[in-house]
This record gives C-alpha cells, sequence and structure tokens, in this order.
C-alpha cells in the first residue's frame, strides 16, 4: 500500500479527493473530520440543510451491506442530495456482462457527483480511484480495507472514552479477513502510547503486513489467546465477527474458529467500568445479545449511529471546496 500516490491524498487546497485507504488520514484530518461530524449531529437534529441540493452521489455495492449503504444514503439525502444505486451489483450490473470495474466506474462518474463502491476484491478503490473524475468512497474492499468505518470507530472512541493516546484496546475474532480492524490498526498508528492485543482464533490471526507496520510505528502490541483476562485490562473491546465468506471450501477452519471466543456476562464482569465494547455489525454469535445490550458499556449500536455523522462529513468534505 503506498500511501505517496497523489491522488489519494488530501489535495492540494487542503481538499479531500478521495477516501480509499486509512493510511492517508493523519491526526490533523481526523480532527478536522470529526469537528465536522459533530456538527452534523446538530444538523440531523434540525431536519438536515440543503448543502448538497442537486448533487448526486452513487452507491455501487458488489457485496452485501446494510448499515454502511444506508447511512451513507441517509447522509446524502440530510444534507439535501440525491442517491442513484445498485445493490448486488455483482449480478445486476453490467459486471455480469463482463464489463470492467473501471468502465462502470468511468460511466457512473458521468452520472453522480460522487461514487462509495464496496467490492469483493482488495485494492478495488484504488483502480477506481486511478480512473475516477469524481471522488470514490472506499466502503469496504473485500479483505482489504474499510476506512470510513475506522474512521467512525476512532470518532466513537474519542467520544466514549474521551481520549486515544494511552488507551489500550483488544481487537477480537477474525483478524485475518476482518477489513474494519486492518484499517482501525492504521489509524490508530496516528497515536501515542496505546497498547494493542490481538485476540484471534489461530486460524485466522492479524496479518504480518499490518503487524509489521505497527512495528514501524512504534505501536506496541501482543497476540494473546485468554479473552477474559485481557478484557479486565482493556479500555476498548473491538468484537468482530468470523467472515464466513471468505473461507471458501473451508468449512472446517470456519467451525473451529466460530465460537471461540464470545462476550458474555462472565466478560462484562470482569470489565472494567468505564471500558466498552465495540463491534462494526453485523453480528452472528460472538456476542450474547441478552447478557450485554443492555450493559450501558455496549456501545455499538451508538458507534453505527455515528456512522451517519462521519460519511456527512466527509461528504460535505469531498464534495465542497474549502470545507476540509
Ligand atoms: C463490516 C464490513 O462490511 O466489513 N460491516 C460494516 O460495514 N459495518 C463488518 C462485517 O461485515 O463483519
Amino acid at each position: 500500500m503506498s500511501g505517496s500516490n497523489k491522488a489519494y491524498e488530501k489535495g492540494s487546497m487542503g481538499r479531500l479527493k478521495h477516501v480509499v485507504e486509512a493510511q492517508q488520514f493523519d491526526r490533523e484530518s481526523m480532527a478536522d473530520i470529526f469537528t465536522v461530524a459533530c456538527e452534523m449531529e446538530q444538523v440531523v437534529q434540525h431536519y438536515g440543510s440543503n448543502l448538497l441540493n442537486r448533487r448526486v452521489m452513487a452507491t455501487l455495492f458488489y457485496e452485501p451491506s446494510t448499515r454502511t449503504r444506508l447511512s451513507f444514503e441517509s447522509a446524502m439525502k440530510r444534507l439535501g442530495g440525491d442517491v442513484v444505486t445498485t445493490e448486488s451489483a455483482q449480478e445486476f450490473s453490467s459486471a455480469a456482462k463482463g464489463e470492467t470495474l473501471e468502465d462502470t466506474i468511468r460511466i457512473v462518474a458521468g452520472y453522480s457527483d460522487v461514487i462509495v463502491l464496496r467490492h469483493f476484491e482488495s485494492g478495488a478503490s484504488k483502480r477506481a480511484a486511478a480512473v475516477s473524475p469524481v471522488p470514490i468512497i472506499n466502503a469496504g474492499d473485500g479483505p482489504g480495507q474499510h476506512p470510513t468505518q475506522a474512521l467512525l470507530d476512532i470518532y466513537t472512541i474519542e467520544r466514549e472514552i474521551g481520549r486515544l493516546d494511552g488507551i489500550s484496546i483488544a481487537m477480537v475474532g477474525d483478524l485475518a479477513n476482518g477489513r474494519t480492524v486492518r484499517s482501525l490498526c492504521y489509524l490508530l498508528s496516528k497515536f501515542e502510547d496505546l497498547h494493542i492485543y490481538f485476540v484471534s482464533p489461530p486460524v485466522v490471526r492479524m496479518g504480518d503486513d499490518i503487524k509489521g507496520y505497527l512495528t514501524r510505528h512504534g505501536i506496541r502490541f501482543e497476540e494473546a489467546d485468554d479473552l477474559t483476562e485481557v478484557a479486565s485490562k482493556v479500555d476498548v473491546i473491538y468484537q468482530t465477527r468470523i467472515q464466513r465468506e471468505r473461507f471458501g471450501d473451508r468449512i472446517r477452519d470456519y467451525e473451529e474458529a466460530r465460537g471461540l471466543y464470545i462476550i458474555d456476562a462472565g466478560v462484562l464482569k470482569v470489565m472494567r467500568e468505564h471500558a466498552i465494547i465495540m463491534h462494526p455489525l453485523p453480528r452472528v454469535d460472538e456476542i450474547v445479545a441478552r447478557d450485554v445490550d443492555s450493559d450501558p458499556r455496549a456501545a455499538y449500536f451508538r458507534q453505527a449511529h455515528n456512522g451517519l455523522y462521519v460519511r456527512m462529513a466527509l461528504l460535505r468534505m469531498l464534495l465542497i471546496e474549502g470545507t476540509a
């Protein structure tokens, strides 16, 4: 992954051009986004604005989604913009006829002012950004990255814990295939004095590329296998789903991985009082709903709501000059 390609960085006027990978953000640009996101909470309370009136956002989704697509669409509409959309693009778009991603992007860019892309291939958003005359937002590229999720995750930690520097966080579950944890690691590496615990079944450990990146950026991390012990020490537990769709016919591996790390009453009991549980959702069986949902430390629904404000902020910054 290169942070040096200008197409993926902030433009020369301090304007955000595309959102393709988490490495393109630094503390300053995150702070800018979060300031706008806070304003967006007010905008939503006052029933929206007309800031993006007559602008059109296209959502092009080749993989399933509820939260990401609807929160982007709601974000655009709450800012007065319009939406055109293809879900199941793999089946229902011209991809089914063999059209390349690049051609689809060139066409859709003629119909819209910004494209939100979810694709099954790692690196798809980068390819799209290389040919697109309009901003591309990566809404998840296979097992690659999910930068807007990571931004809303950092926003949530800041709001819930009050700081990022000095926190300890456990990432739990499918760390090999989960794109949210990968993007989150890139963003966390901008902060100081962190301690990350990776708690995952052996078949889905965090990749060496991310571990190498954290090491180069001086972030302390360790792999652990006792969730209860880790849970008693951290400020944030970031639970994830075992990504069934990435296992192909490795059913045995999947069965081995699922159900190994579950957040239940036992974990709640040892967690610190101020700590929070996050999850990008959807959850399958890795959080026992009955025990956990009513605990004030369960932050995952608040986290999902924050996605709306952060995505509104990104759309405003991508589409309106000088708001970064
Ligand atoms: C995540 C994703 O799509 O990567 N979902 C989301 O966008 N909130 C997590 C997942 O699918 O497990």
